[in-house]
């Protein structure tokens, strides 16, 4: 299994660009099985979850193919298939996603349910009741979910939960609600910008949907969705991922394609610490600019609590709790998406961190020095906030597991290598034998 050696203390410099979102992208594939056309998508990252959508997606019967642009195509070749199986569906949550477009598409499908995750239970169960308001007809067995509807029809959904909206249920029940009959409403729906990304798509595909960004979505339905060409908007929390890692260094990069107006939240909370993120141009497009990330000498303390969009994300949470060991000062960290989304807090006391966790809050004692360590994460960001304390630290760091890493974030050592950062991806193995030869 591939690790990371970190060696601490650079300064990251110089210029890095934000690739596709992950997030946006696993929804965007989905939705080409509403499609009677093909179905182009630009900026698909190329991760092992976007692989893994890729082999779901084959398994249900579409032709997956590249322009001779780099884009990736969608084409159905055999609309008979509907089962998402469980060999699947278990490397990667997010394929709960096909649920919506298999369903609406093609009258049936079966999902297997999706395990819990690292951080907690994970249910599905508003993805569920949103589609039976459609009128599909749900049972579980074996570890499946059967949901199966003659046909699709309109009305008004409450998606709330007791963490907010769902991001994926919204996907999946906008998806299914474009070629039902009559009008759906959402209300309560997610407001995450990959929603808005998605809705961008289908209504290129035809379908008629109003609101996307916002609580209160429409959709009128239609007979038929078509062939569309999309670009995946910049992923979020990489831009923000990467912003954190120059500062964690005290460094100076201008990252480019970074989405400013999805990062609002972040961007608040890095100015509050003392990094600013600067826009380039202020004329360009918001969405897509060019910013440059530098530091105050003197790090701040946050208070900071992980919300539904457009508050701060729970997916940059671990890489704050990292920035924020470097503030002068004590600062509070609260998750209210993933109440258990904590695994880099031990990992970080490994490194010399002083963090005092009670229930869904950590108050981090800031002003240490990190100090290198082996650590090991069990999920994506966790594993990011814990490359960010192997930059900032003194002395090496050895990051186990990076295969949760590159679930989302296309070659991250390459990337802080350009800047400067020294992140070398061994074998565990190699490096145990190494170990062995220098005892
Ligand atoms: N929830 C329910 N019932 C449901 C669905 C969700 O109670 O039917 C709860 C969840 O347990 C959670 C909250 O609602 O407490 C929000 O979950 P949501 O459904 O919005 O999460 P998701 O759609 O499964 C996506 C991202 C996650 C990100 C969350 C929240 C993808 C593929 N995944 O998950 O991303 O953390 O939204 O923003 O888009 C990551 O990229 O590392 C990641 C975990």
């Amino acid at each position: 299994m591939d690790c990371f050696r970190i060696e601490g203390g650079r300064r990251l410099a110089g210029r890095v660009t934000v690739d596709g979102s992950k997030n946006a992208s696993l929804p965007l594939m989905a939705a080409a099985l509403l499609s009677d056309g093909p179905v182009e998508l630009e900026g698909v990252p190329d991760l092992s979850d976007t692989g893994n959508m890729v082999r779901l997606l084959e398994d249900l019967g579409l032709e997956v193919s590249r322009t001779e642009g780099g884009a990736m195509r969608f084409r159905t070749v055999d609309p008979s298939a509907i089962h998402a199986r469980y060999d699947i569906v278990r490397t990667m949550r997010a394929s709960i996603c096909v649920l919506g477009p298999l369903l609406a598409r093609r009258g049936r499908a079966i999902v297997s349910m999706p395990g819990g995750c690292a951080f907690g239970s994970r249910p599905v169960d508003l993805h569920l009741r949103g589609l039976e308001a459609l009128g599909a007809r749900i049972r579980l067995d074996g570890g499946d979910i059967h949901c199966e509807a003659d046909e699709l029809v309109g009305t008004t959904i409450f998606l709330g939960g007791p963490f907010g909206s769902t991001v994926l249920g919204t996907a999946n029940i906008m998806s299914a609600a474009c070629v039902a009959k009559g009008t759906t409403v959402i209300e309560s729906a997610a407001c995450e910008p990959e929603i808005a990304d998605l809705a961008r798509l289908l209504n290129s595909m035809g379908a008629r949907i109003t609101g996307a960004g916002g609580p209160r979505l429409v959709i009128e339905g239609v007979d038929r969705l078509g062939p569309a060409t999309h670009r995946v908007m910049p992923d979020r929390i990489v831009a923000g991922t990467y912003a954190a890692a120059v500062a964690v260094t005290n460094g100076d990069v201008v990252i480019e394609d970074f989405p400013y107006d999805s990062l609002l939240a972040a961007v608040d909370r890095f100015s509050e610490i003392g990094v600013r993120v600067e826009r380039q141009d202020p004329t360009e497009d918001s969405r897509r600019c060019s910013v440059r990330v530098t530091c105050e000498r003197d790090l701040r303390p946050s208070i900071i609590t992980t919300q539904p969009h457009p508050g701060f994300p729970t997916d940059l949470q671990a890489q704050f709790m990292t920035l924020l060991c470097l503030a002068r000062g004590n600062s509070i960290v609260t998750e209210k998406i993933y109440p258990e989304r904590f695994m880099h807090v031990a990992e970080l006391s490994r490194m010399g961190a002083n963090l005092i966790r009670q229930g869904p809050t950590v108050m981090v004692v800031g002003g240490g020095q990190l100090v290198g360590a082996p650590v090991m994460a069990s999920d994506l960001r966790a594993s990011a906030g814990l490359v960010m304390a192997g930059l900032a630290a003194r002395g090496e760091t050895i990051v186990n597991r990076v295969y949760h890493l590159d679930r989302g974030y296309v070659r991250m050592e390459e990337t802080l290598n350009a800047l400067g950062a020294s992140v070398e991806r061994v074998d565990d193995k190699e490096l145990a034998a190494a170990d062995t030869m220098a005892d």
